[in-house]
């Protein structure tokens, strides 16, 4: 599905959001706490928007994007800017990368799709340092308030229609607010963090609580 969408991923979710998820983004990287020198992953990297990101405030790091999704990937490679961005093929719920190798790991509406949310975060919390964070930008099922109806009435009609016009793929924008509402709650995705022996840091919402931010942090060895 992701490889149908590449060419025009990035534009549907700027359209979607209305850019915001440019802002989300930079808060993201900055909840990594990057060393200037930092070596980072990003888990699911699609087209690379977070690992540029990564980038642009840490221009001294060194910066892996893993997916696999090669389209996503080979989109992103064609982008300007991102040519600093190391591309791995590769499946988030067995990493190609030694234990600990990584300052931090971030993912950016990744963990919604994956198979085995709580083996995604093991090998998240595996390949971090102790004391290297992890941090997961998602979309999450949002609370149960006045404005739900018109918040699902966008998801459910509006976007697949965006889709259909933007991405010519009316099934994937379909897709995307059913694996939302199958989703978790910001809760049930910090629990799944400290599931894998993160410490949380942070957990936090944007967009009338339809977009989460959970930061962990690998505990030091004593
Ligand atoms: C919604 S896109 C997000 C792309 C990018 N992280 C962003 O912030 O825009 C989800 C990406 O996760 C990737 N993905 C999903 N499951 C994966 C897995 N098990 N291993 C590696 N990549 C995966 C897909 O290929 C897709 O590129």
């Amino acid at each position: 599905m992701f490889a149908r969408i590449a060419h025009r991923y990035d534009l549907m979710n700027r359209l979607m959001t209305g850019g915001l998820d440019l802002r989300w983004r930079q808060q993201a990287i900055r909840a990594c706490a990057l060393p200037p020198d930092a070596r980072a992953l990003d888990v699911g990297a699609g087209t690379g928007d977070l690992a540029a990101e990564a980038l642009r405030q840490r221009p001294g790091a060194l910066v892996v994007g893993c997916d696999f999704t090669l389209p996503m990937m080979l989109r992103g490679r064609m982008k300007p800017g991102r040519e600093r961005i190391q591309w791995v093929g590769g499946d988030a719920l067995r990493l190609p990368f030694l234990d600990e190798g990584f300052d931090a790991v971030f993912s950016g509406f990744v963990m919604r799709n994956v198979a085995d949310l709580d083996l995604a975060f093991r090998e998240q919390a595996r390949v971090v340092r102790p004391g290297g964070r992890v941090v997961c930008l998602e979309a999450i099922r949002p609370p149960r308030r006045w404005w739900a109806p018109f918040y699902r009435f966008y998801f459910h009609r509006v976007v697949p229609w965006i889709g259909a016009i933007v991405a010519g793929d009316r099934a994937a924008y379909t897709y995307l607010p059913q694996s939302v509402e199958a989703f978790f709650t910001l809760e049930e995705l910090a629990h799944a963090m400290t599931r894998a022996g993160l410490i949380l840091l942070e957990a936090r919402t944007f967009m009338l609580g339809t977009v989460a931010l959970v930061v962990g942090v690998k505990p030091s060895k004593r």
